[in-house]
């Protein structure tokens, strides 16, 4: 079988060649395209692929039509919003995540932003400390919970929503529970976004939970831009001149936010959560472990489809 790992962003040398070890090993065939500057260079290298492994490039409908040999694509990580699963189904191919490998990375992330965020960006204004603040976590997945346990270790105070995660877990982890979303807003001096972007998520953080935040909170958004209405975030941040936006997914009007409130917000260039070396190398051998063992006896464990 032919497994493509296509990635505009590649993973660590050290990750690909692992996942090229892997592939090779159990009989297959490895090919590499990275850094690829079109969707049409995409298309021609797998068109006559058996299997993907992608992070957070496209995977549409005109992909599946290029290639008819496809069974299977392993996003390297947890989000797979990029992945058109109705084409991937109806195409025969099924779609894999691989929840929990590059957690721990964005999780960092998020305290490392909670810490620019408090320190003025690092300006040498006074700023504050995270120590003794209180966290709001936006759903409590696999990210959610590593930064949970690494804020607790700052001494911050945790809580958190999550329709879809039973209340007695986030007691377990020491994370109280937030009456609702609202009061998750209301009530923390730092706010973490950690949802998917679905129908349903998508524009649904602006100014009914934006506006809600305490003086001087700070609202972080590793998780996708799409959640937020730019339109509002824009509009709340010039109305709170002392609320922060910190975030990891670069907004499409992050130009006028530069512009208009340098101090108070932040983008970073590329998505970076994930890019480690240790979360590379997590979520490449893994997408490579659940190919080989897919093709082996049809194990499909981490199947979204
Ligand atoms: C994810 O959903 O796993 C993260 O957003 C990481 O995305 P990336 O692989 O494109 O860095």
């Amino acid at each position: 079988m032919k497994v493509l790992v296509a990635t505009e962003k590649p993973f660590s040398a050290k990750a690909v060649e692992g996942i090229r070890q892997r592939i090779e090993n159990a009989g297959h065939e490895f090919a590499l395209l990275e850094k690829y500057s079109s969707p049409d260079q995409l298309r021609q290298a797998v068109a006559d692929a058996d299997a993907l492994i992608v992070r957070s490039d496209i995977v549409d409908e005109v992909l599946f039509k290029s290639a008819p040999n496809l069974k299977i694509v392993v996003r390297a990580g947890a989000g797979y919003d990029n992945i058109d699963l109705k084409a991937a189904t109806a195409a025969g191919a099924i779609v894999e995540n691989t929840p929990g490998q590059n957690a721990n990375a964005v999780a960092e992330l998020v305290i490392g932003l909670a810490i620019m965020a408090a320190r003025n960006k690092y300006s040498g204004a006074t700023g504050f400390e995270i120590s003794g603040k209180r966290l709001g976590l936006q759903a409590f997945g696999q990210v959610s919970r590593h930064v949970a346990a690494i804020a607790k270790g700052f001494g911050m105070n945790v809580s958190a929503i999550d329709p879809y995660c039973p209340t007695e877990v986030l007691k377990e982890k020491g994370v109280t529970p937030a009456d609702s979303i609202e009061d998750l807003y209301r009530n923390n001096d730092i706010v973490s976004i950690h949802i998917p972007a679905t129908p349903e998520t998508v524009g649904s953080i602006g100014r009914n939970l934006i506006s809600l935040m305490p003086k001087g909170a700070v609202l972080i958004n590793t998780a996708r831009k799409e959640v937020i209405n730019e339109d509002d975030l824009l509009q709340v941040l010039e109305e709170r001149t002392d609320l922060k936006y910190f975030a990891d997914v670069k907004p499409s009007n992050a130009d006028v936010l530069n512009q208009r409130f340098a101090d108070r917000v932040f983008f970073t260039p590329k998505k970076s959560g994930a890019q480690t070396a240790e979360a590379n190398l997590n979520a490449g051998l893994a997408a490579a472990d659940q190919i080989v063992a897919f093709f082996r006896d049809g194990t499909d464990r981490f199947r979204v489809n």
